[in-house]
């Protein structure tokens, strides 16, 4: 049997797993990622002999190593060319990992690899038109259009969590204002949450202080009935559902999928995407679009890395 190395590059985490050629994750290892260059090749390094170590697997079945990493990639060279939440720049991923390991690298946006893990193996599966839309540190999408992934020139399309909604709005690290990340990802669901709190009254459903709260305090919170929670939960949905109409206008999409950390969650969120979505925007294009949780869950991403070593000639026709 033959595998691949898959690695997903988070704001957070990394998450190294081998996977099978029918995409399948036969192994993991996850470490915490605390960013900058140096540090980073060590942490992405250890991961992946970490795994090797563990599955005591001979390198020639490796076919190679798929990396899915947050941020603006140039595929070609195997650089991250902008990653903000990973404090990294004009990082030569690619050839420190080839270099180390003398296996052919390939890599890919995390949010479009993981568009074409559910394009191939996922919920996506059989559908010629879909999003793809990650809501987890960032904001990210992979847009499957016709049966290929929409790569650009440089395949970095689908900065989703990047299109201004607020010209006004806060400044984003990429330069933007107002991006729609800083309206809706788990950040953000923090930031906003910390922010109102500072100035209202003691909240009973929080344990954390509220400088320490995070997005899934608030969802805990959410589930227990917390109706700031709730409403802020909602609020996010909106700006989704919001963003999610502009997709389907530019992309006439059949299906929208949702995963990222943010989504294990789906239900305190989806409701809200989904009757923004149908409320707004152009019904004859909106009305039929499914919108859906990702099926492959924490996986996508590597999944969707590794498909390339493996998927058959008329799919690898279709990946760039
Ligand atoms: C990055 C994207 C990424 C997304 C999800 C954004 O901040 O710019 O490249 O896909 O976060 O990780
Ligand atoms: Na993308
Ligand atoms: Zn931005």
């Amino acid at each position: 049997e033959e595998f691949a190395i898959g690695l997903d590059i988070g704001g957070t985490k990394v998450l190294a797993a081998l996977v099978s050629e029918n995409g399948e994750v036969v192994s993991e290892i996850q470490c915490d990622t605390k960013g900058g260059g140096e540090n980073f090749s060590h942490q992405m390094i250890f991961a992946i002999e970490s795994l090797l170590e563990k599955e005591n697997i001979e390198m020639n079945s490796i076919k190679g190593i798929g990396i899915a990493t947050a941020g603006v990639i140039n595929s070609k060279k195997k650089e991250i060319l902008f990653a903000s939440n990973l404090n990294l720049g004009n990082f030569p991923v690619g050839k420190v990992l080839e270099r180390k390991f003398g296996l052919p690298v390939q890599l890919y946006n995390d949010a479009n690899a993981a568009a074409v893990g559910e394009w191939l193996w996922g919920n996506g599966k059989g559908k010629h038109n879909l999003i793809y839309i990650t809501v987890s540190t960032g904001i990210g999408a992979g847009i499957i259009s016709n049966d290929s992934l929409l790569t650009g020139s440089h395949d970095s399309a689908g900065e989703f969590g990047h299109i201004s909604i607020n010209l006004n709005g806060p400044l984003c690290p990429c330069g933007n204002k107002g991006c729609l990340e800083n309206y809706a990802s788990g950040t953000a669901i923090a930031a906003i949450a910390r922010e109102r709190l500072e100035t209202g009254e003691v909240n009973p459903y929080f344990s954390a202080t509220i400088d320490k709260l995070t997005a899934v305090d608030i969802c805990t919170a959410a589930k227990m009935g917390d109706s700031f929670s709730i409403g802020l939960l909602e609020e996010v949905g909106e700006y989704l559902g919001l963003g999610i109409i502009n997709l389907i206008h530019l992309f006439n999409t059949e299906a929208v999928i949702l995963g990222g950390g943010v989504m294990n969650e789906s239900e305190l969120i989806l409701p809200s995407i989904r009757s923004t979505v149908h409320k707004h925007g152009i019904q004859s294009m909106v009305e039929q679009v499914k919108i859906e949780k990702a099926s492959l869950g924490r996986y996508a991403c590597v999944v969707g890395a590794t498909g390339l070593f493996f998927c058959k000639v008329d799919e690898l026709a279709a990946l760039p």
